[in-house]
């Protein structure tokens, strides 16, 4: 289903599409940790464009392309002419006649909408401003280990700054049937036309998309609290004026105890311990937030396998 196509936004594909990459993944981590080699992209090259920083999504995508039986090119904006002032459209046309499928990591979503615009080839979003799709999708499959495959109806309350997580959670929850509920200052809201499309697709699933301003009422009786940094690549200047309108958004042992008690914490790492979420938090959910941060090699492959096949 997915063949040829882009994975820019988890809005773009269909409930039947989000479930054929959980499925797939899941089953790529098994035959993974059963040392079962699955080279469904032998031969293949991915070109990762990178004009943001990353661990995981740099590692995670290099080293899952490698265990499909193909490889991937790490591109810098710094060494690639794009960085220089050649045009998307150009970079896009040159990279199609090379490559399998492209990978980006950017700021303004347009960027990587143009690129898959002029590439004859799929684009994976692997981070905008605007959405991390790759990230929610990983999140889901992290739910259905952590809390039984059937999605609907799982309440998931997001903490702190309405930035590209919040946009993805609200597309991710809405496709699956989950209940998402978003606590963010109020200037600090995810993205309107965001919340809108989901609230639409939402219609589709059963699931509910809010958006309010107090935590406590947020997090009572979720069974998934998640939280992302206060201050995103980009807005690196704004860090210190944004831990103190962020205050009252940390994810701590207090604000947990609202929860259901059988809740888990997770977060797409980097972390700010003492900001968005306390040490104690982070550490007591560790084993779920490296689960999270591991499944993105899974999912990602699935995601790889689907388009680029
Ligand atoms: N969560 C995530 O995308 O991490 P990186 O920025 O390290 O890739
Ligand atoms: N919101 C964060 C996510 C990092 C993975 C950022 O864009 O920096």
């Amino acid at each position: 289903m997915l063949k040829g196509k882009d994975m820019l936004s988890i809005h773009d594909l269909s409930v039947d599409e989000v479930q054929e990459i959980l499925t797939l993944a899941k089953e790529l981590k098994a035959k993974q940790k059963a040392g079962i080699e699955h080279h469904l992209l032998k031969g293949k090259t991915l070109g990762m464009i990178f004009e943001k920083s990353s661990t995981r999504t740099r590692v995670s995508f290099e080293t899952g392309m490698y265990q499909l039986g193909g490889q991937a090119l790490f591109l810098s904006n710094r060494d690639l002419q794009l960085g220089r002032g050649e045009p998307i459209k150009d970079t896009a046309r040159v990279l199609s006649r090379y490559l399998d499928g492209i990978m980006i990591r950017t700021f303004g979503h347009e960027r990587a909408v143009e690129l898959a615009q002029w590439a004859d080839i799929p684009v994976i979003n692997a981070l905008t401003d605007l959405l991390h799709p790759c990230q929610v999708l990983t999140d889901l499959l992290t739910i259905q280990e952590h809390k039984g495959k059937n999605l609907k109806g799982l309440k998931m309350a997001y903490v702190g700054d309405g930035n590209n997580m919040t946009n993805s959670y609200m597309y991710g929850c809405a496709k699956a049937g989950m209940t998402f509920v978003a606590a963010t200052p109020e200037n600090y809201r995810p993205d309107e036309t965001v919340m809108k499309n989901a609230m639409d697709d939402a219609k589709q699933t059963g699931a509910s998309i809010s958006v309010i301003t107090d935590p406590q009422e947020a997090v009572k009786g979720a069974d998934i609290v998640v939280t992302d940094t206060w201050a995103s690549m980009g807005q690196e200047d704004e860090h210190e004026a944004r831990k103190k309108i962020f205050a009252p958004y940390q994810v701590n042992k207090e604000l947990m105890a609202l929860a259901d008690k059988r809740a888990i914490v997770m977060h797409c790492l980097p972390a700010y311990r003492g900001e968005e979420i306390t040490e104690e938090v982070l550490e007591a959910n560790a084993a779920v937030i490296f689960d999270e941060a591991e499944n993105r090699l899974h999912t990602q492959k699935a995601v790889m396998a689907l388009t680029m096949c």
